[in-house]
């Protein structure tokens, strides 16, 4: 896969909001090679990814429910996803565990559900800041990747440790080189081979100026960008960044 700019707009952006970020990401992307998506919140889902259709800039739900359908009040199944233009769904996000309580098992079971919808997950990861500071962030992340990825899991990982989200700092290069090459070998201990084809994504406090040191870490496959995706420019330009390290090929 070549490495993938995904934006995760959150809980922001009203209908004409979220068009007209679309169309200018649309703008934007022409001269890009490497892989974007962008990831509305679920009632501009359909209306972005009308905005985006026939452009490279793939469309992702932020999460879904594990049943196909049924009665689960308020909640979106990966069909209507689907349904609504999404290609792609974030899972396990760090905001949905703390905020909604999801388990490493609740997202287990949401990427059994995405998958058979034909969605590729984009599942999340990361330590807080007392679990690094007491220095079991390995073993926190490990834990996360055995509990929360089905067998046979044929999706990304971002890693995004909790405290570097929306925080503006970010861990050292350094870090970021440990943690990936912790999730690789984790990857292929749990998984075999298969899991060598398994992106990694770097999530937390990503922006242009530090897009390129980030990017250029060994096993970081792309970014996870939170606050950076809702500027058209912001978000363009890390995905300028990604493809300056010449790790993609040109689009076809
Ligand atoms: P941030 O968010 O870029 O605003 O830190 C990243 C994320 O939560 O995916």
């Amino acid at each position: 896969m070549p490495t993938l700019i995904a934006g995760n707009w959150k809980m922001n952006g009203l209908l004409a909001e979220a068009e007209s970020l679309a169309r200018e990401v649309r703008e934007g992307a022409a001269g890009i090679s490497c892989a974007l998506l962008v990831c509305p919140p679920f009632t501009a889902l359909a209306a972005v990814a009308r905005v985006l259709q026939g452009s490279p800039v793939a469309v992702g739900g932020q999460d879904c429910h594990w049943e196909a359908s049924g009665a689960h009040t308020g909640d979106i199944s990966a069909a209507m996803l689907r349904d609504a233009g999404a290609s792609w769904v974030v899972l396990g996000h760090s905001e949905r565990r703390g905020e909604h309580g999801e388990i490493d098992e609740t997202v287990r079971q949401k990427v059994l559900a995405a998958t058979a919808a034909g969605l590729t997950p984009i599942v999340c990861v990361g330590e807080t800041e007392d679990q690094r500071q007491s220095g079991r962030e390995t073993e926190v992340v490990g834990w996360q990747i055995e509990g929360s990825l089905p067998k046979d899991f044929a999706g990304v990982l971002a890693y995004e440790p909790i405290w570097a989200i929306g925080t503006g700092r970010t861990p050292t290069e350094a870090e970021v080189a440990t943690m990936h090459g912790f999730i690789r070998e984790e990857l292929g201990r749990q998984f075999g081979g298969a899991a060598d084809a398994v992106p990694i994504l770097y999530g937390g406090s990503v922006k242009p100026e530090n897009a390129a040191s980030l990017l250029a870490v060994p096993e970081v496959g792309g970014a996870l960008v939170g606050g950076a995706s809702l500027r058209a420019a912001d978000f363009l330009a890390i995905a300028r960044a990604a493809d300056a390290l010449s790790k993609t090929a040109p689009r076809a």
